[in-house]
């Protein structure tokens, strides 16, 4: 931003005064304009033309290694740099410009045929409505993301209305898109990363590196972090050192993207069914850490239903510390085998909630015994414990409280639960 919330709100409002007195005056591209229109029962269908393609995988460094071989291959009297840029974790769009005006905003889908967004992708104050200078066609790409913070924002909000919270930001941004009332839409902390071209008639961008450039000129947001490297060398070390600062960006990356940085080969090199053949992508393994658990406690819900929960030594990973994690339920730990005082190997993969993957068994003490799932509830360890059934008669993994009033835990539960914001919403 160029200026201050505060003056921009004064901005925005003097502008609304301006427009109440003068309707005349609106016009489609004025910031007013960003959130209109009443709901929509259905998005419209968009063609994409070109399709919006994927990436190729790479796995490994060898995978990228045989990359730079086979474009060696195909153009073998050239040269060219590589360009390595974050691989933003979230949902991929394109943005129409005619004559400089935003005439269209369209989901991906599955790369021929998408939803038209328009309304929704308008209350986004990343995108610009209008281009200074722009060619008379211009169709840009990109992804449509949730910050970390702004996420967390949003699950704090949905589950104080009483909501499923999202699984991950890049859930939490699709979801976001399908809203059918623009309104909605306005009230999600969304944000985008434009980052290649589909349509363009009248412009040319010889450079992946130089489009970006001409991108943020418009005043689009480009990838934050780029290396531009003379080799595949210097390729497999610029992924190294995107992979230390991935959790330094306030948004998800998933990986690295590599392309090859001058345009004018991507005809000559073409692509296969479904990607380009001059890029790749570099998935990163999913983060882990070992820790140890100290104890299993038991929680109890409203419903009086138990989970086990680990207790363990604080560890921080993919950037947060984790001190807790849901062992979900009885036959779960069974069926990992965990123990209290094992050494467990916890990952987070996009998702918030970290998981216990395994336990690490050379490191378990002689002494280590199975985990004994209480037979009585912890409220006064005499309430007997029941194993829900499903009405055909089978067990079920979980495992209830059958004390309901009488159980202290149920109570405090039924007790936040009544003064709840979606309850009576006592404070
Ligand atoms: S380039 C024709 N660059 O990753 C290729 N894609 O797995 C256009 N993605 O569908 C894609 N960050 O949604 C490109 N810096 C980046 C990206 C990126 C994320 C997504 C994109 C694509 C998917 C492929």
């Amino acid at each position: 931003p160029e200026i201050g919330d505060a003056d921009y709100d004064a901005l925005y409002r003097e502008l609304e005064a301006l427009e109440r007195a003068h309707p005349e005056w609106i016009t489609p591209d004025s910031p007013t304009q960003r959130v209109g229109g009443a709901p929509l029962s259905a998005f419209r269908q968009v063609r994409h033309n070109p399709p919006m393609m994927s990436l190729d995988k790479t796995h490994s460094r060898a995978d990228l290694l045989d990359f730079d071989t086979f474009l060696r291959r195909q153009v073998p009297d050239d040269v060219w740099d590589y360009v390595v840029e974050p691989k933003v974790d979230g949902v991929a769009f394109s943005l129409l410009y005619e004559n400089g005006a935003l005439v269209r905003a369209a989901t991906r889908g599955n790369g021929e045929i998408g939803d038209d967004i328009t309304a929704n992708i308008k209350t986004l104050r990343a995108i610009p409505l209008r281009l200074a200078d722009a060619p008379p066609l211009l169709e840009v790409r990109g992804e449509v993301y949730m910050s970390r913070a702004g996420f967390a924002a949003l699950n704090r909000r949905e589950e104080e209305a009483g909501r499923e919270p999202f699984m991950n930001p890049r859930n939490a941004a699709a979801g976001s898109l399908k809203q059918l009332d623009p309104r909605e839409v306005a009230r999600r902390p969304l944000d985008a990363v434009l980052y290649a071209t589909g349509a363009v008639k009248g412009a040319t961008f010889p450079t992946h590196s130089g489009l970006l450039q001409r991108l943020a000129g418009w005043g689009f947001r480009t990838p934050p972090w780029l290396r531009l490297c003379v080799d595949i060398q210097a390729v497999l070390a610029a992924i190294d050192e995107l992979e230390a600062l991935r959790h330094t960006f306030p948004f998800e990356i998933d990986g690295a993207v590599v392309k090859v940085n001058r345009r004018d080969l991507y005809d000559r090199l073409g692509s296969t069914a479904k990607s380009p053949r001059w890029a790749r992508a570099f998935k990163y393994e999913p983060e882990r850490a070992e820790t140890r658990i100290w104890k299993i406690t038991v929680q109890v819900g409203r419903t009086g239903v138990l989970t086990p929960v680990a207790e363990l030594e604080p560890v921080v990973l993919a950037g947060s510390e984790i001190a807790r994690a849901t062992l979900h339920n009885a036959d779960e730990i069974a069926r990992k085998d965990i123990r209290v005082g094992d050494t467990v190997i916890l990952q987070r993969a996009g998702d918030v909630i970290p998981q216990i993957v395994g336990v690490v068994l050379d490191e378990r003490g002689a002494d280590a015994e199975p985990f004994a799932f209480p037979t009585h509830c912890p409220c006064d360890l005499r309430t007997q414990i029941a194993r829900e059934t499903t009405a055909a008669g089978a067990e079920t993994v979980v495992r209830r409280c059958t004390g309901e009033f009488a159980c202290p835990f149920q109570r405090l539960a039924h007790l936040r639960h009544f003064v709840s914001r979606r309850a009576f919403d006592i404070e």
